[in-house]
């Protein structure tokens, strides 16, 4: 087992509520199809101000008090986001900045909806090496300013939120049992953003094209998700030495509540050890997993000595899974 104690949560999501019926106002979509096909009932949607390192600040905000500490107390802040604040420099900076903080190392992962466990695998071999003593790991996304409004097969599904997490090694009683990763750039575009960076730079044309907006192939990318989880948390199972029934609680990324129940089905786990935001906020990418345990954990769900299982999955294609006892 990796030592590594998460010694607080946090969780930032925007006020405003945008209902599916919000919704039809503004696409051909209905309450009914959104609901069916995918578990969504509401999603959050941030203020003009708002963008993601503000979402990102207060959500390690709200960590940083339920552990009684201070930003300044952390050693590095590890940002998984697929939406930044721009090109450069990372949303970690600019979170920084928000907060008055420097010094200290502050970088972003790129993994999509993979981000947080990206983020966490990154922050957990810092940890086993020493570089750092406790680190804010964040999962931010302020979705709604890259979704194209016009375009119902994906304007419905997102939504912005933040969640965070401060990781210590700790005394060895919890920590990571299992884990692992894996990305397939083969499949780079059935889920991406097409122009606004040097691959396609902005022009006229790109805006005019609409290609600065998520373009996503849902149906592809919606047996690749199945897979990929399910495959990452078997083999974090195995690696574990556990079985699907050991798991006291299962976060898998939350996309869309057929994806996570496909998932849950092939992995043994049972359907009443799932924790689910998604039918609140929508896909949230890098931002799900993080909100829903300090969800999990604000309900009293997610318990210390409790076995938590993992999974995420998003463009790249990305994937990850992992087993703790927390
Ligand atoms: O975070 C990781 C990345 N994202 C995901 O994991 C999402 C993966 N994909 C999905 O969740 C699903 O594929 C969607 C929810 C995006 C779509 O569900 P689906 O069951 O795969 O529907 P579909 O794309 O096959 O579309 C079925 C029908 C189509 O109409 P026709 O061609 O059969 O007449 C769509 O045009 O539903 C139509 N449709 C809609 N109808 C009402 C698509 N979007 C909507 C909508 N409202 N919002």
């Amino acid at each position: 087992m990796k030592p590594l104690k998460i010694i607080s949560t946090g969780a930032y999501v925007p006020e405003r509520v945008v209902t599916n019926d919000d919704l039809s106002e503004i696409v051909d979509t209905s309450d009914a199809w959104i609901r069916e096909r995918t578990g969504i009932r509401e999603r959050r949607i941030a203020s003009d101000d708002e963008c993601t390192s503000i979402l990102a600040a207060r959500a390690l905000e709200d960590a940083c008090r339920h552990a009684e500490l201070d930003p300044q107390d952390l050693d590095a802040i590890i940002v998984g986001t697929s939406t930044p604040d721009a090109i450069f420099p990372s949303t970690a900076c600019w979170l920084q900045r928000e907060l008055g903080l420097s010094g200290i190392p502050a970088f972003d992962v790129m993994a999509g909806c993979s981000g947080f466990l990206y983020a966490l695998e990154v922050a957990s071999g810092l940890l086993a090496g020493q570089t750092a003593r406790r680190v804010g790991v964040v999962g931010a996304e302020c979705m709604s300013r890259v979704v194209d409004w016009t375009d119902r097969r994906t304007c419905v599904l997102f939504g912005d939120a933040a969640g965070a997490a401060i990781i210590e090694a700790g005394d060895g009683s919890s920590g990571v049992l299992s884990s692992n990763w894996g990305s397939d750039g083969t499949l780079a575009d059935i889920l991406c953003v097409p122009a606004g960076g040097t691959r396609e730079p902005a022009t006229e044309q790109t805006v005019a094209n609409r290609r600065h907006f998520v373009h996503m192939e849902g149906s592809r990318v919606f047996i690749h998700a199945v897979k990929a989880m399910s495959r990452s948390v078997r083999k974090a199972l195995d690696d574990a030495g556990l079985s699907g029934e050991a798991v006291d609680v299962f976060i898998p990324h939350q996309a869309n509540i057929r994806i996570m129940e496909a998932t849950r089905e092939r992995t043994g786990i049972p359907a009443d050890r799932v924790y689910s935001v998604l039918e609140r906020y929508g896909n949230i990418s890098a931002a799900s997993v993080p909100v829903a345990i300090h969800e999990a954990r604000q309900a009293g769900v997610l318990r210390d000595g409790a076995i938590l299982a993992l999974t995420a999955f998003g463009t790249g294609l990305t994937w990850a899974g992992a087993v703790l006892r927390v």
